[in-house]
């Protein structure tokens, strides 16, 4: 998409004229692009009306870089060495230079955001930033807890990652002057394919590979994140003590190895991408309202892409 390649011309931009350091650090981890899938739904929500699309494009590329700064923080956060294959800012820096790092490109995503010069659309921006340190803060707070409810976990998984999907979507189409009614569909379409996302996310902790997900497999759960491939395999009976005894001994090797076969199990990985499923029905539904037209095509490839995707 022609408009896509404007947002990730205008973030290798950000790179230039700046103190040799920053330069350093921002072409870093401009260099190797990501997924786009983000400012690629505000951009197509953004399709169904004609409107200024600089200011869509703004929009886009600030919330492309609040997601790269939300990852430098995390990786930090996470003690990651390597993403999108490559050294994290963090691994190679340390982490008083990632944070500081993540804190400018973020601050960046800011002004662009507010260079849209809608309030509404600010006003989501600054909230996501909540539900994202808010997501985070909950992980972090339930690591190794057995006691998690469902509802728990997909309160969790909005903030850390549905809520910037909504965004994204949201933003698009009230910067396009969409009815309300669209923007609205756009809303929930983003928040049920990010629910989607994240959820294929776990699932791919245990049923990827590791070359496929860049990292060894069951690291969640190595790392006390309880997610819902480990909540459905709780509901057996037969897994429930197990899971139990590792996250109160995640040093146990063998139990460690035995419980992630427990979670590889058919039926888990079947129930988890059934749920899965539903939020990318309810996704296709929210599209089905708006007129028929290639960006409505895309987004619906995007929800096929969402639910087959390996990495
Ligand atoms: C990846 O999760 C991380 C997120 C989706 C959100 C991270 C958000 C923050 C650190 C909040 C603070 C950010 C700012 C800019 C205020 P993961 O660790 O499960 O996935 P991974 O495998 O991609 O690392
Ligand atoms: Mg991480
Ligand atoms: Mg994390």
């Amino acid at each position: 998409m022609e408009r896509l390649e404007k947002v990730n011309n205008s973030l290798t931009e950000m790179a230039e004229k700046k103190h040799p350091f920053l330069a350093r650090l921002l072409d870093h981890t401009f260099s190797t692009p990501g997924k786009n899938i983000r400012p690629a739904i505000t951009l197509l929500a953004s399709n169904f009306y004609p409107h200024d699309e600089r200011n869509t494009e703004k929009m886009a590329t600030g919330v492309e870089l609040l997601h790269i700064a939300s990852l430098i923080h995390d990786d930090t956060v996470d003690g990651a060495m390597l993403r999108r294959g490559k050294m994290t800012i963090s691994s190679l820096w340390g982490p008083k230079t990632a944070v500081l790092a993540g804190d400018y490109i973020f601050a960046a995503s800011a002004t662009l955001v507010c260079d849209t010069g809608n309030i509404r659309v600010i006003r989501r921006f600054a909230e996501t930033i909540m539900e994202l340190s808010s997501g985070e803060l909950q992980e972090m707070a339930e690591t190794y807890n057995p006691e998690q409810s469902m509802q728990g976990y997909l309160g969790r998984i909005y903030n850390k990652t549905a809520s910037l999907f909504t965004t994204a979507a949201e933003s698009g189409a009230i910067l396009s002057g969409a009815p309300e009614a669209c923007s609205q569909s756009m809303r929930s379409y983003g928040h049920n394919l990010g629910m989607a996302f994240q959820i294929v996310d776990d699932i791919l902790d245990f049923d990827g590979t590791e070359e496929e997900i860049g990292k060894p497999i069951g690291s969640d759960l190595a790392n006390g994140v309880v997610t819902l491939p480990t909540l459905i395999a709780m509901q057996r009976r037969s897994c429930c003590d197990a899971v139990k005894r590792v996250l109160a001994n995640p040093d146990d090797e063998d139990l460690m190895k035995e419980v992630v076969s427990l979670i590889q199990d058919d039926s888990v990985l079947e129930e988890s991408y059934e749920f899965a499923s539903r939020y990318c029905e309810k996704a296709l539904s929210d599209l089905s309202g708006l007129p028929p037209c290639p960006s409505r095509d895309s987004l619906e490839e995007l929800v096929s892409h969402v639910k087959v995707r390996r990495n």
